[in-house]
């Protein structure tokens, strides 16, 4: 059991339940021997996967011998996402190490998300269609709704770009999409639906109204921006949390670094941490993430760093490194979305519903748009 102190605030609170949840249904965290976490209908899942977004840095065909490499090495959970633009090859690349290994199609865990320009229903179901098709897996474990706005800008797009028809979150819309990625689950296509990008107030308000659960939500999670309360949101629903650039994202490109931000393998409790146990910094955030509950999915494309995250996973923190860690918070989102933002709208905190309400039409104030 991992004990934490309860000083009475929130974070502290929300924080030492999730340990106590985490205690509940969580299996021992170990990649090495394969175990998983269960999800809320009974699935297993492995308790660290594979990010496959190369951004601009590295291209389809890099990301593709990663994804064969990280299979191989002992990777079974690929986060994929038909805006990557890999999936073809990354489906080549798992057909060739089924077809080279004792590995079968159920032994992994695949996820892809429907892009911002996929949400009206019909193409929502396109979309999920082509990524079972170009992955070349019959079906997909997890599909997210990667944005929960439907504004689309094009590739590589400045931190400035606005989409002239861009809007704000408008509930009854983002449930058509969600309706229609549940009539992929009644086909037996998918097995789980998935939230990304959501808020405390969007998550509440789809928990409310889906016939078919969130089973995950995808985040960004890492040791200097933790989302406690969020994080608790989700276990208190049996979604598990799925922690997107688990080390602070130390290679995302220029236009997506603003001055206030925090680099978690730099901070000094992450290293000293690190430099105890043996190990780089980054294996500190992935065993962080394993411990506190949620899954990380690490980007690699190098052999030595695909490998040192799988062994991140086994790393056991004590609850002393762990309530350190829990002081590393630092509120310090990388991922802003600055390119979601709709006309009306004023800065990127208007994504993220920071007060607990949703902007409407008018930005931060202003009611929240129905459809
Ligand atoms: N749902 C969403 O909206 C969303 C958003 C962002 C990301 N994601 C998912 O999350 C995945 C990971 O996020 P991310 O790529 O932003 O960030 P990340 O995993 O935090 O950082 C990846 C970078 O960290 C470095 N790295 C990896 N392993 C390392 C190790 N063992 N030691 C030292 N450095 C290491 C590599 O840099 P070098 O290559 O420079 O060595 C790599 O490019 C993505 O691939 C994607 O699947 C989802």
């Amino acid at each position: 059991m991992i004990r934490l102190d309860c000083r009475g605030d929130a974070t502290a609170r929300a924080e030492t339940t999730v340990t106590h949840a985490l205690d509940a249904h969580a299996e021992r965290p170990s990649a090495q021997t394969g175990a998983r976490r269960r999800l809320a209908g009974g699935a297993g899942i492995p308790v660290i996967g594979a990010g496959t977004f190369g951004s601009d840095r590295y291209d389809a065909e890099t990301v593709a011998a990663g994804v064969e490499h990280a299979l191989r090495a002992g990777f079974r959970l690929l986060d994929c996402a038909s805006v990557y633009g890999n999936e073809p090859l990354v489906g080549e690349a798992i057909r060739d190490v089924l077809g080279s290994t004792e590995l079968t199609r159920a032994d992994l865990f695949v996820m892809s998300k429907i892009w911002n320009d996929a949400h009206e229903p019909a193409d929502a179901v396109d979309s999920v269609l082509t990524s079972i098709d170009d992955l070349g897996v019959g079906y997909l474990d997890a599909v997210f709704v990667h944005w929960p706005f439907p504004n689309h800008h094009a590739p590589l797009a400045a931190t400035d770009a606005r989409d002239a028809s861009a809007r704000p979150y408008i509930h009854a819309e983002f449930m058509r999409t969600w309706a229609a990625l549940e009539s992929l689950v009644d086909r037996g296509l998918v097995r789980h639906l998935g939230t990304s990008n959501v808020t405390i107030a969007k998550l509440s308000r789809i928990v409310r109204d889906a016939r078919i659960q969130p089973a995950l939500n995808e985040m960004e999670l890492h040791p200097c921006f933790q989302q406690p309360e969020l994080f608790r949101l989700c276990l208190d629903h049996n979604i598990q949390p799925i922690g997107y650039s688990p080390l602070g994202s130390p290679s995302r490109p220029v236009r997506d670094r603003t001055d206030t931000d925090v680099s978690d393998v730099d901070h000094p409790v992450v290293v000293s941490i690190a430099a105890d146990h043996g190990v780089h910094p980054a294996a500190i955030c992935l065993a962080w993430a394993v411990n506190r509950g949620h899954i990380p999915i690490p980007f690699a494309v190098k052999s030595a760093q695909i490998e040192a995250n799988l062994r991140a996973a086994e790393i056991r923190l004590t609850p002393h490194e762990l309530e350190e860690l829990r002081g590393v918070e630092r509120n310090s989102r990388l991922i802003k979305g600055q390119v979601f933002l709709w006309p009306g709208s004023a800065d990127w905190l208007d994504l993220w519903d920071v007060d607990g309400t949703i902007p409407g039409w008018g930005g931060y104030g202003t009611p929240e748009a129905e459809g």
